[in-house]
């Protein structure tokens, strides 16, 4: 359980970011909720939880890009909810191009959010971990970012760029208590992979499915209570990057 714990999600107004956030609030977890823009959803999965499971939740927006507004960020969390032990990197998104056609905002745009984001994210947040002693991070990479994507080149360097970052991250704070982990899904059915019912890639998932964003949360759920795990990359993606 994470009773006594507070969480912060990036991108938790949606998708797989929203189910971690009520995942974690179902079992006790306080959570802060970072958004890029829509406060409307933000908001009622805040409440969602307050109402559903009685924990604090509140909800801030950030462009996890930006370092500033990162730093800006973490201390108004820390006023609102005192401090934080478990950071889950979830924000990103895709800008798809083959590369003749790539632009270097599309490159920029992606490798800013999904890698410098969770970045920015780690590192204001670390001095809260370092003054608990204790934190999590879990880190939200990509089966794209393991196997590469055609159509991907952008994606798939900010996932594979996380993965590395992880590594590094539970390394380097190891020492001082605090785990850092990713989780690699596969397809999952979000407004980030919209309709792909006739997607002839899902024919290569040996469970033969999409996967759910809860099943992602349930990943997320079993890092932040797995105390002796490090360091590790979580396929939740039905066997497809095996
Ligand atoms: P989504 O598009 O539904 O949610 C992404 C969230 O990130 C949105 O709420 C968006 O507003 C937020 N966001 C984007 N840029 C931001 C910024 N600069 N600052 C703050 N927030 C920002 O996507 P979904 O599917 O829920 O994906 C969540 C994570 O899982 C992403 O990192 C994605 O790359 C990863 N993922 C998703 C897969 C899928 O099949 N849906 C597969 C593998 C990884």
């Amino acid at each position: 359980m994470l009773n006594g714990k507070t969480a912060i999600v990036t991108g938790g107004s949606r998708g797989i970011g929203a189910a971690i956030v009520k995942k974690f609030a179902s079992m006790g977890a306080n959570v802060a909720v970072i958004y890029a823009g829509n406060k409307e959803a933000a908001d009622a999965v805040c409440e969602a939880c307050t109402h559903e499971y009685g924990v604090k939740a509140a909800a801030f927006q950030c462009n996890v890009a930006s370092f500033d507004e990162v730093k800006a960020t973490v201390a108004a969390i820390k006023a609102e909810l005192g401090t934080a032990h478990i950071l889950v990197n979830n924000a990103g998104i895709t800008r798809d191009g083959l590369i003749p056609m790539m632009s270097e905002a599309a490159f920029d745009a992606v490798l800013d959010t999904n890698l410098k984001g969770s970045f920015n994210m780690i590192r204001h947040c670390t001095g809260l971990f370092l003054r608990a002693k204790e934190g999590c991070i879990i880190n939200i990479s990509s089966v794209s970012g393991l196997m590469g994507n055609a159509g991907q080149c952008n994606y798939s360097a900010s996932k594979a760029g996380l993965i590395g970052l992880t590594k590094s991250v539970a390394k380097e704070l190891a020492p001082k208590g605090i785990r850092c982990n990713a989780i690699a899904p596969g397809f999952i059915r979000t407004d980030m992979t919209g309709s792909q019912e006739n997607n002839p890639l899902l024919t290569m998932i040996p469970l033969g499915r999409m996967g759910e964003a809860e099943e992602v949360a349930e990943a997320a759920a079993y890092l932040a209570t797995a105390n002796y795990v490090t360091g590790e990359v979580l396929r939740v993606d039905g066997g497809i990057a095996m």
